[in-house]
């Protein structure tokens, strides 16, 4: 099946010029990107999105980096798509995660660590609606590579 999950490109991915770098993984992959988006986001939006890491003791310093700058938002689609992009990223730790990684190649810190991406399915729908909540901000479209990309009959059947 078909899915769609969102990716944040983090400030310090901005920042350090990776936007192009990092972007051009998902599309060499096969992931189609149908949204992007480059914002200052707003406190109350950053807050929201890591919500469920209120209790922590990291918290405010997340919310603080997650408003310092610009940041990128990405809305991607493929088979499988929540699951292809968190062993795109990598590990959180980025000095533990795995070569060819984006974590992995990009990044030699723990919380500046480049990139988000939705963990599950309820995440990916929640954060999906929180960074695209406009309309016509999600596009539908079918790449002319589809076909070459996936066994089109074995696995978007
Ligand atoms: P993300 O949500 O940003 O995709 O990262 P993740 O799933 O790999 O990691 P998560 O546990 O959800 O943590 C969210 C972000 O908070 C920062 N963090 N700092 N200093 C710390 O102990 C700590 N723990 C987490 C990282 O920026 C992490 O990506
Ligand atoms: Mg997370």
């Amino acid at each position: 099946m078909l899915e769609r999950t969102l990716v944040l490109l983090k400030p310090d991915a901005v920042q350090r010029g990776l936007i192009g770098n990092i972007l051009s993984r998902f599309e060499q992959k096969g992931l189609r990107i149908v949204g992007l988006k480059l914002r200052r986001f707003d406190l109350k939006l950053i807050e929201e999105h890591y919500s469920v890491h209120k209790e922590r003791p990291f918290y405010p310093k997340l919310v603080k980096f997650m408003t310092s700058g610009p940041v990128v938002a990405v809305a991607l689609e493929g088979k499988d798509a929540i699951e292809v992009l968190r062993k795109l990223i990598g590990k959180t730790n980025s000095r533990q995660a795995e070569p060819g990684t984006i974590r992995g190649d990009l990044g030699m810190s723990f919380s500046n660590n480049l990139v988000h991406g939705s963990d599950g399915p309820e995440s990916a729908a929640k954060e999906l609606k929180l960074f695209f909540a406009g309309a016509g901000e999600l596009v539908d479209w079918t790449p002319a590579t589809l076909e070459w990309v996936y066994s089109v009959e074995e696995e978007l059947a």
